[in-house]
């Protein structure tokens, strides 16, 4: 195990697939003690096992982060069991693809739901722990992870409600590092292309492959990759901030 968060506590929201669960094997590879949410508990134990047979501290949480209070107790476990919280990957995420016209507003709902109000609801119970590790820890700074996308800086017909959440990531996590960068919170975007993950098995099947036709004939991203530029963001020295990384595949044009 490598030793750079030594000593520090992490927390992953959508851990038990995808980027979530690759970011939480590597920072508990940097020495991290990782809490690893999501609803698929079995998921999450299978992660958690992978870590610890690697001598990793895993923290498993089943916990829907659209709930207000479970995203809330999720925060509060972490502190409560593993110490205090240094880093949270806001990364749970639902990419409902599809155009406007005739959509299912069920749809929006749960993307609005997952992707703004569940990352806002664990970030608004992190920030008083996060300002705490930031005065107080050894490394004396803290890191503020949101998980956002290409589609968080480029619009295209048939993603609208998503970009508009990702934008809104955007939005918020820039208003946000102006209000606290000077008390050593960094807020950084890591904005991906296409990721190799479960990510589009949740559109409607009827227009899955349409919607996915521009990264059909392109090598995308593994989780890996994401997790590899996330430990890099929050690795860094204390007086060095990455704001913001747009990670697109090589082949990906748009
Ligand atoms: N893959 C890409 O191409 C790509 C590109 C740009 C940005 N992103 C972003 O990357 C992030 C991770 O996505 P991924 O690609 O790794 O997809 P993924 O494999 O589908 O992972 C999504 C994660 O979110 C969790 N989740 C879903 N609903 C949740 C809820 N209500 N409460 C807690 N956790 C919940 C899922 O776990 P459970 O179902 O077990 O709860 C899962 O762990 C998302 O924010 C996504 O928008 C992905």
């Amino acid at each position: 195990m490598a030793n750079k968060l030594n000593g520090t506590v992490a927390l992953v929201t959508g851990a038990s697939s995808g980027i979530g669960e690759a970011t939480a094997q590597a920072l508990a590879e940097q020495g991290a003690a990782v809490a690893v949410v999501a609803r698929r508990k079995d998921r999450l134990e299978q992660l958690a096992a992978q870590i610890t047979a690697k001598g990793g501290r895993v923290l498993v949480i089943e916990a829907d982060v659209t709930d207000k209070s479970q995203a809330q107790a999720a925060v509060e476990k972490t502190v409560k069991e593993l110490g205090q919280l240094d880093i949270l990957i806001n990364n749970a995420g639902v990419m409902l693809l599809g155009p406007i016209i005739d959509a299912p507003v069920e749809e929006w709902e749960r993307m609005v739901e997952l992707n703004q109000l569940g990352l806002l609801y664990t970030a608004h119970a992190a920030l008083p722990h996060l300002l705490k590790a930031a005065e107080s820890s050894e490394r004396k700074v803290a890191d503020l992870v949101n998980i956002s996308s290409v589609a968080g800086r480029r619009a295209t017909a048939g993603s609208g409600i998503y970009n508009m959440t990702k934008f809104g990531v955007n939005a918020f996590s820039e208003a946000l590092r102006q209000e606290i960068t000077g008390r050593h919170i960094r807020v950084s975007i890591v904005e991906p292309g296409a990721v190799k993950t479960e990510l589009s098995n949740h559109i409607r099947a009827e227009i899955r492959e349409q919607a996915m036709q521009r990264f059909a004939d392109i090598e995308k991203l593994e989780s890996e990759d994401i997790a590899d530029a996330i430990q890099y963001i929050v690795t860094r020295s204390r007086r060095v901030a990455i704001n913001e990384l747009l990670i697109r595949p090589t082949e990906q044009v748009g």
